[in-house]
């Protein structure tokens, strides 16, 4: 079997190494060049040691020259969607991880893979636990009336809640139809000590070092908690998942949002 020939855009990054390091580790998948904006005209070692793969900042000359089956992005909302309308031109399949695409951003994926008939992978969140979690939550919200969620993080991330917090709370109120009943305290003695609160689902927020990326959702009813917690320890955790589009993505002649369809969770399965 030929193996998937991969660019990755945004090589020099954390994100782009961790990926070169999956691509190492999978006998059906190659990484044949990478593309860096710090890139230009150097070789890249892959981080197995293995051997080195062109590395520059000219993504146009790059495709031309090595034919990729798929562009993995992780790089910058700024970076991608010039990356995407050149990858499109050269029939090359997409699977991009970059978070902060704008609405219209991913309009313009939909309808340039429609046009072109190319497959296209993209998801703000490729660890596996937390589109598990997600799902789990959706299934669970439908018989609670009472939910919280404490999402933690080390202390140099700056938004807050998470989006991964808020895309729970969001996914478990679509499940249910409503708003959850938030239960306020009459009398806070210090700010905001109830969380925020999102459609009755109050949203707390942990930010501490030793802490990589958590979230528990706890849900409640009458004498009862059910607790649905995620632990991602590494960067490692998306790899799972990019893996995967990088294979599904070769079958597909379309753009997926989210992996749900791609792991067999969409709601219609439940
Ligand atoms: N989808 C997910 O599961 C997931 C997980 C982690 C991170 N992310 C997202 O992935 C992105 C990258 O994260 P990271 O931690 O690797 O960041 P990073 O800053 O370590 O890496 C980004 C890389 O992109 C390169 N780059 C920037 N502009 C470029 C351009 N115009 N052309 C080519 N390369 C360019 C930078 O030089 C850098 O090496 C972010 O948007 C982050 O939020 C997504």
């Amino acid at each position: 079997m030929e193996r998937v020939r991969v660019l990755v855009h945004g090589a020099l990054g954390k994100m782009g190494q961790e990926v070169l390091r999956a691509l190492c580790r999978d006998p059906e998948l190659e990484a044949v060049a990478g593309i860096d904006i710090k890139g230009e005209g150097k070789e890249l070692l892959l981080p197995d040691g293995s051997r080195s793969i062109p590395l520059s900042a000219d993504l146009e000359s790059t495709l031309s020259r090595y034919h990729p089956d798929v562009l993995v992005d992780f790089t910058t909302a700024e970076a991608t969607m010039p990356a995407v309308r050149t990858a499109v031109e050269h029939n090359v399949r997409l699977v991009i991880g970059t978070t902060g695409l704008s609405t219209a951003n991913l309009d313009e994926i939909e309808s340039l893979c429609q046009s072109q008939r190319i497959g296209a992978v993209v998801a703000p969140n490729f660890s596996l636990a937390a589109v598990v979690m997600i799902h789990l939550a959706r299934m669970a919200a439908r018989f609670f009336d009472h939910a919280e969620i404490i999402e933690m993080h080390h202390e140099q991330k700056v938004d807050a809640p998470s989006g991964t917090a808020l895309t729970t709370a969001r996914e478990m109120v679509k499940s249910r139809g409503k708003a959850f009943v938030h239960a306020s305290a009459t009398n806070e003695r210090t700010a905001s000590c109830r969380g925020s609160d999102f459609e009755g689902v109050a949203l707390h927020s942990v930010r501490l070092p030793g802490m990589l990326a958590h979230q528990e959702i706890i849900l409640g009813a009458l004498g009862q908690t059910l607790r649905i917690r995620l632990d991602q320890i590494s960067r490692e955790a998306f790899m799972p998942c990019v893996v995967l589009a990088i294979k599904k993505v070769t079958e597909l002649n379309e753009a997926v949002f989210g992996l749900n369809k791609l792991l067999g969770l969409e709601e219609e399965n439940w």
